[in-house]
């Protein structure tokens, strides 16, 4: 393992991702000995004028919660704050970055008396506008210079751009600067313990190889639900909408871990070779394999133009051409302001051949993975009802988390994204072939949509979305199990 001094420096360290997610992430790993205080420091950078005081106070309260309320989660608390500096500065001029740059120096020079390398991760928890000038900056000023080795990483968030044109303009201003391995883009879907999860599955389990294609598989569904609107960052989400929000990036990497072929091995690269393969044999999007939704009340947002034609809700069809999955429909669903909270990936088998039971009426073969919450996998599957009569019925195979698990805490995505980027392992990181196919996928739908040639339909705050989602779910080939619904168990 690498060892020597590191700096972590997360821009934009004011605003809302850094103090939601990428400090509480960096504690998590501080408290649990993943970072080492003889070698750490921590960064914050933004243009407000604060001390490092102001700084820690405005973070404080995001690192506590009840479950960690503890007198010895507060001491590991007070010190955590004691590594992290505050520096000011603007995005696009040389003068903070030479700042910057000087804090991380003097403090490399106190560290490495003991012997190391220099290792400086920039996360950029900023808005996509400055990535280019910031970048400029990092490599104009900021680069490791250390005669020990090291490194130097940037750690960059969605949305890339807007469309397939932007992201590749994006992606060609920093690639100008930074080499591939040296620029991770976090998906934060890729970081969740059950997406991990997958390629285990799949590839270490006899029982999945052979019925994990066309000839067993009737359609794969990718939902994603949330049970509250857009309210507070109605700005935002306006210019970008629920396919680039959701489905183009967190739902489209579930889809290529689900879908891809057995990689080589479990290198990076060939990981990501896979994926960049089901991307590719997608097929175009069709209209009428499209359905659109905006939740009433949206637009009352001030933030929101009043005729807004963003959708907050979409189900959309994706067709992959190749061996394995020719004429399976994967049906990526994400919705706001629905009825219910959850995120999961539902795998329909086809009906048996030549069924002697009529099972089909109670309804088919499913494996589910919950993502989340109450993570979870379970097989739903029809077994003689017990008695004295030869019924059948529905039940599961049942592996949650928290019964099976009981007393493991499972990380949180960007703790274990983060830690990743610290080691050097992109596994989990989009590339940058990747993320075109993805926008390839989508961008002619997008521009369709951003033209108003496509219109959303308008759902209830609350319910399932609009009805002709499930109209085409239907059309789709999915079979819904009236009467049976999985409880998730209580310990
Ligand atoms: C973000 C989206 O990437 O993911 C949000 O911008 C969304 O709109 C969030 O709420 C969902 O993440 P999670 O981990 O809560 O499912």
């Amino acid at each position: 393992l690498e060892t020597g001094c590191l700096s972590i420096i997360v821009l934009g360290a004011s605003g809302d991702l850094a103090k939601k997610k990428t400090f509480p992430a960096l504690f998590n790993l501080y408290r649990q000995g993943f970072l080492q205080e003889s070698e750490v420091h921590i960064f914050g950078y933004a243009r407000t004028k604060i001390s490092d005081d102001e700084l820690r106070n405005r973070i404080r309260g995001y690192l506590v919660n009840d479950k960690t309320a503890s007198l010895e989660h507060s001491e590991s608390l007070s010190k955590f704050l004691q590594l992290i500096k505050y520096v000011s500065g603007s995005y696009d001029t040389d003068e903070g970055f030479q700042l910057l740059d000087k804090e991380i120096s003097k403090h490399e020079v106190s560290k490495n008396s003991v012997e190391g390398s220099s290792r400086r991760l920039f996360y950029f928890a900023l808005p996509p506008s400055v990535y280019p000038s910031v970048s400029r900056m990092i490599k104009k000023c900021c680069m490791n210079k250390s005669d020990l080795g090291g490194w130097t990483r940037i750690v960059v968030e969605k949305p890339f751009g807007k469309d397939l044109e932007s992201a590749e303009h994006l992606s060609s201003q920093i690639g100008e600067l930074f080499d591939e391995a040296q620029i991770y883009r976090i998906d934060h879907y890729l970081g969740k313990e059950l997406v991990q999860n997958l390629l285990v599955l799949r590839f270490a389990n006899r029982f999945f190889l052979p019925l994990w294609n066309r000839d067993n598989i009737d359609n794969v569904q990718i939902v994603f639900r949330e049970d509250f609107g857009t309210e507070g960052r109605g700005g935002y989400f306006d210019e970008y909408g629920i396919i680039r929000d959701i489905i183009q990036n967190h739902l489209l990497q579930v889809l290529c871990l689900v879908a891809m072929e057995k990689p080589v091995s479990l290198k990076p690269e060939h990981i990501r070779d896979e994926k960049v393969k089901v991307l590719q044999s997608v097929l175009p999007i069709k209209d009428e394999e499209v359905v659109l939704g905006q939740y009433e009340g949206y637009r009352d947002d001030p933030t929101v133009p009043d005729n807004s034609n963003t959708p907050t809700f979409a189900t959309v069809i994706l067709r992959i051409h190749n061996e394995r999955w020719e004429g399976v429909p994967f049906i990526l669903k994400a919705g706001k302001a629905l009825g219910s909270r959850k995120a999961e990936i539902r795998v329909q088998f086809k009906d048996v051949p030549g069924d002697i039971f009529k099972c089909k009426k109670q309804g088919r073969n499913e494996f589910v993975i919950r993502l989340q919450p109450s993570e979870a996998m379970y097989m739903k599957l029809t077994v003689k009802q017990p008695g004295l009569e030869m019924r059948t019925a529905q039940s599961e195979l049942d592996l949650s988390y928290r019964q099976r698990y009981q007393g493991v805490t499972i990380p949180e995505a960007y703790e274990r994204l983060i830690l990743d980027t610290i080691r050097g392992d992109q596994q989990h990181f989009v590339r940058r072939d990747e993320l075109k196919a993805a926008w390839e996928i989508f961008t002619p739908l997008l521009h369709r949509i951003d033209n108003g040639k496509m219109k959303p339909n308008s759902y209830q705050p609350g319910s399932r979305g609009p009805a002709e989602a499930d109209e085409l779910l239907s059309k789709a080939g999915y079979v819904q199990t009236h009467g049976y619904i999985w409880i998730p168990p209580t310990l």
